[in-house]
């Protein structure tokens, strides 16, 4: 067998742990796969190059693969989490680091630390290491703000799909506490253009 490039590799490595999700989690699979359309495009806005949208295209896609490791019956409660589950849930993202971690290819000590800060706050409320403005990843700032915009934009076992407008009224409230303001104002931008094709997908359902 020919030898790999390590980016190929990394490429072909992605592809089969997105398998993997699909296998676990569909819903996971699906969201990974959407957030990563949007990080890119939020990405592109803010100037990225070819190589850090590529890191961050990985990242998004594999983000939420420490959730094999969780629980279905957290996954999909669809009560609030009780303050044990809740700690499992936590503990997803670096799960997710030492995954992507353990191949040992090029860059993906970069890329597992994108995955591990994306569900930090900008004022540092966030976890699992309640870093805070610009120490978090640039990378994760914007994965943060593409995986919140999916998570309410489509359906899950529990609850229906929020309109873009309700979206909106709830990720402006979190400016400044969530998300990075600056990485906001180019989201919001992509998003509110009345041609943004990936919000016309998602009010008509058709990225579900
Ligand atoms: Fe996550």
């Amino acid at each position: 067998m020919k030898n790999l490039s390590s980016s190929e590799a990394l490429s072909r490595f992605t592809g089969a742990l997105s398998v993997a999700i699909n296998a676990g989690n569909r819903y996971a699979r699906f969201h990974c796969d959407r957030v990563s359309l949007l990080a890119c495009e939020i990405g592109a806005a803010c100037g990225l190059s070819f190589d850090d949208l590529t890191m961050l295209h990985i990242s998004a896609t594999l983000h939420d693969i420490g959730q094999i490791a969780i629980s279905h019956r957290i996954l999909c409660k669809p009560e609030r989490l009780d303050e044990d589950e809740w700690v499992e849930m936590t503990t997803h993202p670096a799960r997710s680091q030492h995954m992507v971690c353990s191949t040992g290819l090029t860059n993906v000590a970069q890329i597992g630390t994108i995955i591990r800060h994306h569900h930090e706050y900008f004022n540092g409320a966030g976890y699992p290491d309640g870093l805070a403005g610009e120490t978090i990843p640039l990378l994760s700032r914007i994965l943060s703000i593409a995986d919140s915009y999916d998570a309410m934009a489509t359906p899950c076992a529990y609850r229906r799909p929020r309109t873009h407008d309700e979206i909106m009224d709830v990720m402006r409230g979190e400016e400044n506490i969530k998300f990075d303001p600056s990485v906001f104002r180019m989201f919001t931008y992509i998003i509110e253009q009345d041609a943004c094709e990936l919000r016309c997908g998602y009010e008509a359902g058709a990225l579900v």
